[in-house]
């Protein structure tokens, strides 16, 4: 059986470009004891794909020179000989950039149910963008009726889902985005109040927008915008650090202004969001957002590629801010 693979072929500084990868055709191999093969359906793409390849600020050992990358994929079992996924299952994993991929059990993070919503949520809004919006909203950001809930990168995968949540916790959402296309479809779809353009001038916008100051600042961008979002928290607002799209590189290490007095008197909480610290909550949460899904109250978006060889492109166009939504390649 032939496998195609995106294989990572030198190590990037800051985003990875596509000259960074290569496609490589190769058989798959025979199983072993406990090990199950996966045809990928749906590959994610993940602005945290960077770090996985970089070097720098890693919480985990990057991607080898050589190594298939790493990536979360929606798949289905084709042969088994593992006692706990069969032939049919479908699964969420790290399966990587491939069409094939030998797993164990520990690859998989959670079982999809195609039953329960389309395949191909469970590698967006079932899977960890829809999960983390979620978690981090409720968990950190605590939005109470009536308070101010702004969000960075609001029509993407993870924010648009936050402006729903955030509406249907009786809070008012306000989106930050890269252009007033993406602004309007926030208002339209996504159930924010306002959008802010981060290309036009921020801090008369910011004033204008949220004259109250912000309650609860969703961040996925950091970097300039986050200063200036800082400067007008309400006071004792929460700060969700769920992402840094705006920083293109870690190495130098960035500096700039600093918000210390701003955390101090406005005596802000800022707290990093991890989805992989929350894995056991994976099944339950998926639930109650199908369950959205399913009633009518939640809307999400896909953007679908239909080639592997795109992938690395895909990913150099999510931080461009080219996609519309949940960014994923379909295999099948
Ligand atoms: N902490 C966690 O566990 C966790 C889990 C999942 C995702 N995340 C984070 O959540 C964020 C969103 O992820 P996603 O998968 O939903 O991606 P996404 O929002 O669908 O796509 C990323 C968006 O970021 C915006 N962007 C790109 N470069 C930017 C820049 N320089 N300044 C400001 N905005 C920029 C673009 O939108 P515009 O056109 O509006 O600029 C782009 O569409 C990312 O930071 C990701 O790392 C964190």
């Amino acid at each position: 059986m032939n496998n195609r693979q995106i294989i990572l072929k030198s190590r990037p500084v800051g985003i990875p470009q596509p000259e960074h990868f290569e496609l490589k055709a190769s058989d798959v191999p025979a199983l072993k004891g406990g090990e199950f093969l996966v045809e990928n359906h749906y590959l994610s793409v993940d602005p945290a794909q960077r770090g996985y390849v970089n070097d720098e600020n890693n919480y985990a050992p990057p991607v080898a020179i050589g190594a298939v990358m790493r990536a979360m994929a929606v798949g289905q079992v084709i042969a088994s000989k593992s006692a706990d996924f069969h032939e049919g299952d479908y699964l969420y994993g790290w399966f990587g950039w491939q069409t094939f991929c030998i797993a164990t059990k520990a690859n998989v993070l959670r079982r999809v149910d195609p039953a329960q919503a389309p395949l191909s949520t469970g590698a967006g809004l079932l899977g960890i963008n829809g999960l983390t919006a979620y978690l981090a909203l409720h968990d950190i950001g605590q939005p109470r009726p009536g308070e101010t809930v702004l969000v960075t990168a609001a029509a993407g995968a993870v924010g648009s889902i936050v402006g729903q949540l955030a509406r249907q916790a009786g809070c008012r959402p306000v989106a930050v985005v890269g252009s007033d296309e993406k602004g309007r479809q926030c208002m339209a779809d996504y159930g924010y109040d306002a959008f802010i353009n981060y290309r036009q001038p921020l801090e008369s916008a910011l004033a204008k927008v949220c004259p109250q100051g912000v309650n609860v600042f969703f961040d996925n961008t950091g970097g300039e915008i986050a200063d200036a979002v800082i400067r007008h928290m309400a006071w004792f607002g929460r700060v969700i650090q769920c992402g840094t799209m705006s920083i293109a590189s870690w190495v130098p290490n960035p500096t700039g202004l600093r918000n210390d007095r701003e955390i101090l008197t406005r005596r802000l909480r800022v707290e990093g969001f991890v989805i992989f610290d929350h894995l056991q909550r994976l099944d339950e949460t998926a639930s109650k957002l199908a369950g959205m899904l399913s009633a009518g109250t939640l809307r999400y978006a896909e953007d679908i590629g239909s080639d592997i060889a795109t992938a690395p492109q895909a990913l150099v166009d999510v931080y461009s801010g080219r996609n519309t939504g949940k960014k994923l390649i379909r295999l099948r």
